[in-house]
């Protein structure tokens, strides 16, 4: 009985030791309420199945980065016609020293080897399965099949991040977004991906129904300016996936 209760202990130490450690507390962080219209739910992902994750961390300055390019296309100011280099655009989108050290530690310590992939370092990318991706994320990625065009891609309805990384995270892609197949359709029509989604997003009112259905809660802005950038302002509603479609082409 002792010895049974002994190697329970140990066991039980073994088991936490090797486990990655636990988040006490969890947000959700974006979500939509039901599935975009257009798709069809295929069910869970295949758990093994590999994903390739973004992070986009906050930015430190992302209202000096509308401002200047808003500079740089009102004629009269001084800025007009300039554009911004690299460096100028990153010394506004780089996330504080602080987002960086405290995501990074959050995927170091679920043994996560993500590498920054912009020089502003406000994207870190990972490689990693469903099944670990779900667990990290509070996630269920699920297979979306788009009817029209028969496309499928792996997105959850919802994801949540520590609470503590609430306010360092903008979104993690690709989890509730869509906006990629749009950039698929365009493509076919020749036409570029698009760019500054929020003025697309909020030009295009018809595209969206309920208003109040989606939520990104700890998105400061409705971000910058990613075509990826979709999650920050689903707060729009949910989107009609056909007539987001229509008036992409039609930009
Ligand atoms: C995950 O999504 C699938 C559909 O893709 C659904 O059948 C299943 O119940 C969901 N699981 C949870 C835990 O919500
Ligand atoms: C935008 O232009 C105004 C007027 O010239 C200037 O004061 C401001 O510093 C500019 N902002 C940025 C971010 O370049
Ligand atoms: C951009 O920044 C890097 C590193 O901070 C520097 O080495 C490089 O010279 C800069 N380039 C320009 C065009 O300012
Ligand atoms: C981590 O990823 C980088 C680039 O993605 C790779 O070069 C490196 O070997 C990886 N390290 C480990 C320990 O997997
Ligand atoms: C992810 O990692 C797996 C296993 O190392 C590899 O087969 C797969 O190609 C990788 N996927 C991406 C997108 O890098
Ligand atoms: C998250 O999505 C799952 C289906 O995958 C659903 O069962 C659950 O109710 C959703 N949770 C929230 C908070 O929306």
């Amino acid at each position: 009985m002792i010895s049974s209760l002994v190697l329970f202990a140990v066991f039980c130490s073994l088991a936490r030791a090797s486990s990655p450690p636990r988040r006490t507390s969890m947000s959700l962080h974006g979500y939509v309420s039901s599935i975009p219209s257009g798709f069809v739910d295929n069910g869970p992902a295949d758990p093994n199945s590999f994903l390739d994750l973004r992070i986009a961390l906050v930015q430190g300055d992302s209202g000096g980065l509308i401002e200047a390019l808003h500079n740089i296309s009102t004629p009269g100011n001084p800025s007009f016609g300039q554009h911004l280099s690299s460096n100028e655009t990153a010394k506004f989108t780089a996330p504080s020293p602080q987002a960086v050290a405290a995501v990074s530690s959050w995927l170091q310590g679920a043994a996560l080897n993500a590498s920054t992939i912009t020089p502003a370092r406000d994207w870190l990318q990972f490689n990693t399965t469903v099944s670990i991706a779900n667990e990290l994320l509070g996630a269920n990625f699920s297979v979306f099949t788009h009817r029209a065009t028969g496309e499928q891609v792996v997105r959850t309805l919802n994801y949540s991040v520590p609470t503590d990384l609430v306010g360092h995270i903008d979104f993690v892609h690709p989890t509730i977004s869509v906006i990629a197949l749009i950039n698929v359709e365009r493509d076919k029509a020749n036409k570029r991906p698009l760019g500054f989604l929020n003025e697309f997003l909020y030009s295009n009112p018809q595209a969206f129904e309920d208003i109040t259905a989606g939520a990104n809660p700890g998105c400061g802005t409705g971000g910058f300016p990613a075509g990826e950038n979709w999650d920050a302002v689903t707060g729009l509603g949910t989107p009609k996936f056909d007539a987001l479609k229509t008036a992409a082409l039609a930009w």
